[in-house]
């Protein structure tokens, strides 16, 4: 966030996620961890960032990466211990960054006593009330409640067998059967998060993530979905409910406590009605990050965001990569630039120098543009979706639900290289096992000491980006205008003196008058901007007459 900005941090900060399996081991059990993380905050530090989010880290079965939560107030073994958490969050707090948690609502793991209590209590157990139980349909109750997909394909019901080993009633998961959904009608549910965000923001930690934000709340009535008529598990109107009472939590708080929502949702006005003033302070930009690299499709997706961001007063996000998508290197490097589940397929033909430097010029568009920029974990060192993970090795759900058709998420999760020529790159210590996933070779010359001090790297550019948007009081939170620019190619101006130029198209193109480049995300051509590349400059304001503002 840019000194200038007077207004909350969460409005205009740069946030880094944390993958803790895949960030830095610290034990050496070739699984990243806390120790990890804290042995490698100097690169944190150096890299510029306010704050970071931690994917979650509870105990948890790891059906689902750990997004199968069976104790929100704990850490799981396997990333180290509460009090090193806690250690964490003072020693970042320590070096200026925020700290921000991932809480996972909509569904808990199998292994939550609440789950185990509802299956040991049989029909009758209090328990379940707490989930989503029902009996079959048919004769026999073997039809399951409702047809419904589940958000990683697949069915979403899974029958339960009673304590005396007869067939019971069916439980329902959106997810992986390992992941029941949670009954947001029930007050004890609401009441255990609420208790859940208290636990943290009491250890100081400034903002939560809130996983699968949207769907939360179910018609109860179990309707089928149907074309032109209420989803019944997706945006309900009950789940603002909830975030109110969420909000009024972290404004007890002092220091600006944040709610950040995942919520994928197309209709940009429902979106933004999850960030009215009493609802959630900032939710991730999946508009923008799925969009082609394209200058038209760009325009109106970082249009679209602001108008509907303004009426409600939030800033907008800017998301390239998360843990659950393609790398934008490995996108930006295909015929298809767009990111959707549906369409993932492995064997797609990818360019990755292409991809590279698609993603240098998205980095400087996403970080001058209005509100709170987001880098995943290996963004910064140009990493690239690995796709030849061997089949025995992968661990999404989503590999195995999908029948082996999508590839998963484990291609964009492999662990990070830190140092050295050879795999595992410094993420483990010496004599460790082995990575959780393998890492490519090649990423020799992606390690963070590889790239240090070699200014054409990506990483040096997300430093110097991160530090010219930290001193620049243009950057950050604020407006922009666009300018007129030549077909192909984005030209935004923001206050004072800042202008943004990325060219899209494929010729090179002049550029505007300017009294110093601040940074180019490649080789410029004299004063041409060759095709892919963006550049910042100083220039004058332009004048008021220019065409499209937001
Ligand atoms: C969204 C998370 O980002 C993803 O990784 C997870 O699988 C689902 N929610 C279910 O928790």
């Amino acid at each position: 966030m840019s000194p200038a900005d007077d207004g909350p941090w969460w409005r205009g900060a740069v946030i880094y996620q944390v993958y803790p399996r895949s960030f830095a081991d610290g034990d050496g059990d070739g699984v990243g961890d806390i120790a990890g993380i804290r042995s490698r905050l100097d690169h944190l530090s150096a890299l510029g960032v306010d704050a970071i989010w931690f994917s979650p880290w509870y105990p948890s079965p790891m059906a689902d990466a750990g997004y199968d939560v069976a104790d929100h107030r704990d850490i799981d073994p396997v990333f180290g211990t509460l009090a090193e958490a806690e250690a964490l969050v003072a020693e970042a707090h320590a070096l200026g960054i925020r700290t921000i948690v991932d809480v996972v609502p909509n569904h808990c793991s199998d292994a939550h006593p609440w789950f185990q209590a509802a299956l040991a209590g049989g029909p009758d157990a209090p328990e379940r009330e707490l989930f989503w139980f029902r009996p079959g349909r048919g004769p026999n109750g073997d039809q399951r409640p409702t047809d419904w997909v589940g958000e990683f394909g697949g069915e979403t019901w899974t029958r339960t067998v009673n304590p005396d080993g007869t067939p019971g009633d069916w439980y329902l998961h959106l997810f992986a059967p390992e992941q029941p959904d949670l009954n947001w009608d029930h007050p004890g549910v609401r009441a255990e998060f609420e208790d859940i965000l208290r636990f943290w923001f009491d250890r100081g930690v400034d903002g939560i993530r809130i996983d699968s934000a949207g769907l939360l709340v179910k018609d109860g009535t179990l309707p089928e979905t149907r074309p032109g008529r209420p989803h019944p598990f997706r945006d309900l109107d009950g789940v603002h409910e909830i975030y109110r009472d969420w909000r009024r939590i972290a404004d007890e708080y002092p220091g600006d406590r944040a709610l950040i929502g995942e919520v994928w949702m197309p209709d940009r006005q429902r979106f933004a009605n999850y960030l009215r003033p009493d609802e959630l302070h900032a939710a991730f930009n999946f508009d923008f990050l799925g969009c082609a690299w394209d200058a038209s499709a760009l325009r109106e997706s970082i249009d679209g965001t602001l108008s509907a961001h303004a009426p409600v007063g939030a800033p907008a996000t800017w998301v390239l990569s998360n843990h659950d998508v393609t790398r934008h290197v490995t996108r930006y490097g295909r015929a298809d630039t767009t990111f959707s589940f549906a369409a993932k397929r492995e064997g797609t033909p990818t360019d990755l120098e292409l991809g590279t430097r698609r993603a240098r010029a998205a980095a400087l568009l996403s970080l001058s543009l209005p509100g709170a920029a987001y880098v995943y974990q290996g963004e910064e060192l140009g990493l690239w979706e690995v796709e030849d993970i061997p089949y025995e090795l992968r661990q999404d759900p989503m590999w195995e639900r999908s029948g082996r058709v999508d590839p998963g998420r484990d291609g964009c999760r492999v662990p990070l290289p830190w140092t050295g020529d050879e795999p595992p790159f410094g993420f483990s210590p010496d004599g460790a096992a082995a990575p959780w996933l393998p890492q490519p070779a090649d990423w020799k010359d992606r390690t963070v000491r590889a790239q240090t001090g070699d200014a054409t790297s990506m990483l040096e550019l997300y430093r110097m980006a991160i530090r010219i948007r930290r001193a620049d009081p243009a950057l950050g939170d604020g407006t922009m205008t666009w300018l007129p620019a030549p077909d192909g190619v984005l030209a935004h101006h923001r206050r004072p003196g800042f202008t943004c130029l990325v060219n899209l198209s494929d010729v090179a193109v002049p550029l505007p008058p300017h009294t110093e480049r601040l940074l180019a995300s490649g080789p410029l051509d004299d004063d041409l901007l060759p095709p892919d590349t963006a550049v910042w400059l100083r220039t004058a304001e332009p004048t008021p007459a220019g065409p499209g503002t937001a």
